[in-house]
């Protein structure tokens, strides 16, 4: 009785065991891992981290929406691409794609030919589906999708020509501060360029979201927008981030994406660096959570504070804003970026894709305002101001940033703002304190 009893639990635990290993083999999972790591010129830092990302999911911030419904849709696209046509372009393309490719890319293309060659499908199909992914789109520099006709409709006191200025500048400088410090021979595209960019068809609107700059109030927008919701007032914060209704545009094929950024009007929306970092600070590291804390607050305590607690080594809670400051300026981080604190420049590649608008958090009603009516969008949708996460504290404001700036030491201060000087020059933000230079 005891033997067939072991024995059956034995069979119980391999035939677990199986289905463990299938469920890893599944290529949508795959799929998913790779799009949990949080950028890809990151993964250096993170390898060792691989097992901690599946366990614990990243926030259902502005930036998880959408992770899994979407994979698996893509996992499915890129399948279909893939017995399709199999990598093999057309010669002008592959000529153009040389032109503009760096060696590593040119690797990558040299890897794929490769991969045709060989006899073993199941391998080519595996390579190809992560090589796609690198395929690099080319597009034009010049694109502008805002209607200018709409700015003569309802201009009162020449609001609009006013805001439409201000556009034309800020546009001119993120181009003047583009060509001054980037290459401009490189005009490469990849799918995981655009995958921050979230596609509101009807109005053909491209938003690419930073988070801490209102990106949950604008994806509601996009939500009515859509014709998924009737008002931004009905939509709960949930559905805001864990509903999959809104498209990424790294989700459609090469022309699908090519045609998006070439037609459609792209916006962006950015905020002062140094507020958006204590915005993103206080929000992650003040309150309980069960991702900042246990992956980036446990390495920063670790290795920032002398003599800690074993309990907050344990737990990871309770980092302090100095500690949280020498992460980020360590060169050896011990735990990897995260795009609450990442460089708009880095997450939305202004200098890559042309944005048609930049607006600020800081006049966002106005900005916000006069985007809706260039996209033509219904006369009583208006910008919400929902404060989504802890939403009886305080907003972060310039004078709580400077609280949390005075605990730093002036150096500290201005490695900081060269830390984010890229982000200040392009979107004209005055140096935050006196003496940085
Ligand atoms: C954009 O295209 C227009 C004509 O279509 C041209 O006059 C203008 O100079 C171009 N601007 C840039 C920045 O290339
Ligand atoms: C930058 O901002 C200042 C005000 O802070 C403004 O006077 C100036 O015109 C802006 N420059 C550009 C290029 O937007
Ligand atoms: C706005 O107007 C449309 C009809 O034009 C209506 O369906 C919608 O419910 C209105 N939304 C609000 C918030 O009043
Ligand atoms: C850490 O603890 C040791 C002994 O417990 C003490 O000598 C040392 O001063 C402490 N260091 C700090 C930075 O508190």
């Amino acid at each position: 009785m005891r033997l067939t009893c072991m024995f059956s639990f034995i069979l119980l635990f391999g035939a677990a065991g199986l289905i463990v290993f299938i469920h890893l083999q599944d290529p949508a999972e795959m799929v998913h891992q790779q799009r949990l790591a949080p950028e890809p010129w990151l993964n250096g830092h993170l390898k060792g981290m691989k097992f901690e990302f599946s366990l614990h999911q990243p926030e259902k911030d502005c930036t998880a929406n959408n992770q899994y419904g979407d994979t698996m849709e893509n996992a499915a696209k890129q399948l279909m691409k893939i017995n399709q046509v199999v990598p093999s372009y057309p010669p002008y393309q592959y000529a153009a794609m040389l032109q503009n490719t760096n060696r590593r890319q040119k690797k990558m293309m040299f890897l794929k030919r490769e991969n045709k060659k060989s006899t073993e499908r199941k391998l080519l199909k595996k390579k190809s589906r992560f090589l796609l992914k690198e395929t690099p789109i080319l597009i034009a520099m010049n694109s502008s999708a805002v209607d200018l006709t709409r700015l003569e409709i309802d201009d009162k006191n020449g609001k609009w020509k006013k805001l439409y200025e201000m556009q034309i500048e800020r546009k001119k400088l993120m181009r003047d501060i583009c060509s001054k410090y980037k290459s401009s021979s490189r005009r490469i595209i990849t799918p995981y360029h655009v995958s921050r960019i979230f596609v509101e068809d009807k109005h053909k609107l491209l938003y690419c979201e930073v988070p801490k700059a209102g990106c949950s109030n604008w994806k509601r927008v996009l939500m009515v927008l859509n014709g998924l919701a009737s008002s931004t007032k009905d939509i709960h914060h949930n559905t805001v981030h864990y509903g999959n209704y809104l498209k990424r545009l790294d989700s459609f094929d090469r022309n699908g994406i090519f045609y998006r950024l070439n037609t459609y009007t792209k916006m962006i929306f950015v905020r002062e660096p140094f507020e958006r970092l204590v915005s993103a600070f206080r929000d992650k590291f003040e309150h309980a959570n069960n991702y900042y804390h246990p992956v980036f607050g446990k390495a920063i305590i670790s290795k920032y504070r002398k003599n800690a607690t074993k309990e907050a080594l344990w737990t990871g809670s309770g980092v302090h804003f100095t500690e949280f400051i020498q992460y980020l300026l360590d060169v050896h981080r011990p735990v990897g970026m995260d795009i609450h604190w990442d460089h708009v420049s880095r997450l939305c590649s202004p200098c890559l894709i042309d944005y048609d608008f930049i607006g600020k958090f800081e006049s966002m009603e106005e900005d916000a305002d006069f985007l809706l009516h260039l996209i033509g969008a219904p006369k009583n949708l208006t910008f919400p101001r929902f404060k989504d996460r802890h939403s009886n504290e305080e907003r972060t404001t310039n004078k709580i940033t400077q609280q949390y700036f005075a605990q730093l030491s002036p150096t500290e201060r201005q490695r900081t703002y060269d830390f984010y000087y890229m982000d200040y020059q392009m979107f004209n933000y005055s140096k935050p304190f006196e003496g940085l230079y």
